[in-house]
């Protein structure tokens, strides 16, 4: 497989925008949901993205795990790096520094914060009572399909 995707979500945007990419880049990638458990070979792929969403301010722990256990590796691939979430003041650079080790945002050909989506049919009690309390989490959500497509764009031109 040429490019992988590997991503985590908590309530399932992050996978729907991973297909998305999927569908937009074409032929020959491979789509896998990080676990912690998990040993994955990256040898034979010549990209890899990664993505996650924002959960208090934090990406998904296992994210930043895969990338920092995975860090040799990852820098000799062609890198995208992507973030969901909703705040409206996101800031797409100050998100993707947070999220991912600085090594691999510097190294990165790509990366791209493609808006979020609350799936309130897929939350447990606390995090409805957490979304009703918190004010960034007011806006309407809404995923930029438009920024995945330019994403998917970006890659394949390098
Ligand atoms: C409990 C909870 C906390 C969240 N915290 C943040 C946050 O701190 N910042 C933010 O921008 N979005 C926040 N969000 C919005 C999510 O990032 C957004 O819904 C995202 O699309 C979720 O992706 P997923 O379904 O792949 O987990 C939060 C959502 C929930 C339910």
């Amino acid at each position: 497989m040429k490019t992988l995707i590997a991503y985590s979500t908590t309530l399932g945007c992050t996978e729907q925008c991973a297909s998305k990419l999927k569908n937009d880049l074409g032929a020959d990638v491979e789509m896998v949901r990080i676990s912690r458990r998990r040993r994955y070979n990256l040898h034979n792929h010549e990209t890899i993205i990664i993505g996650g969403s924002i959960h208090e301010g934090m990406i998904q722990r296992s994210v930043y795990k895969f990338c920092e256990n995975n860090l040799d590796v990852l820098l000799q691939k062609q890198i995208g790096l992507f973030v969901c979430c909703m705040d409206p003041d996101a800031n797409e650079q100050k998100l993707i520094k947070r999220a991912f080790p600085d090594q691999l945002v510097k190294h990165a050909l790509a990366s791209g914060f493609f808006g979020g989506e609350l799936n309130i049919k897929k939350m447990n009690l606390l995090q409805k009572i957490m979304t009703r309390k918190a004010a960034r989490l007011q806006k309407e959500p809404e995923i930029d399909f438009q920024k995945i497509l330019d994403f998917a764009r970006m890659l394949q031109e390098n």
